[in-house]
């Protein structure tokens, strides 16, 4: 049924838009981030997130021994941020480029322009094909910019939200 690089699948799932976060830890080097678009909401109680997480990636090494990590959602001004947390270079330090703050619940980097934050802690981790999905129980909410719209992400392109026409 699916190609050899999943492809159909790829391509069904470019059409199901999603938000856009920058996944925030601490790691034995210091302050690290990654942006994901895999990240929900998955219960109001106890307040329980999940985000997927590729096992390649240095998050992932981090995500095995720390206690909690925190979510910075994005606002559509942010795609320079966005592609800046998607590259991993290890010559290049995000966190000399955008302003930051170590969270006062979990010390995390909180980016200060991001739309709004949840500090977690790590729950439990699910690992699931070549994802380990951390779910985490949001200890501390904020919304920074509440004037700033969300930055969507669908069919690989950076967008906003339009209101969808009401019915009638
Ligand atoms: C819009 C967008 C969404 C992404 N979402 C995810 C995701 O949900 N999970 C994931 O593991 N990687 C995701 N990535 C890829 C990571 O951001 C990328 O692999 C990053 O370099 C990992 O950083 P690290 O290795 O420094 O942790 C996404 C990239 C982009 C541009």
């Amino acid at each position: 049924m699916w190609n050899a690089s999943g492809e159909g699948f790829r391509d069904v799932m470019r059409h199901f838009p999603t938000g856009v976060t920058v996944l925030t830890t601490t790691g034995p080097a210091g302050p690290h981030g990654m942006t994901a678009n895999a990240f929900m909401s998955v219960s109001l109680h106890p307040p329980t997130v999940l985000a997927a997480v590729h096992r390649d990636t240095v998050t992932h090494g981090i995500l095995q021994s720390v206690t909690g990590f925190t979510v910075n959602i994005l606002a559509a001004d942010q795609t320079e941020l966005a592609l800046l947390f998607a590259r991993s270079d290890p010559e290049e330090d995000p966190f000399l480029q955008v302003p930051w703050r170590p969270s006062p619940v979990t010390g995390n980097p909180v980016l200060t322009q991001s739309l709004a934050v949840l500090d977690c802690s790590l729950r439990q981790r699910v690992t699931v094909a070549d994802h380990t999905l951390v779910i985490g129980t949001a200890t501390d909410a904020r919304i920074q910019r509440p004037e700033a719209d969300p930055m969507v992400f669908s069919r690989r392109t950076f967008q906003t939200v339009t209101k969808a026409p009401s019915p009638g």
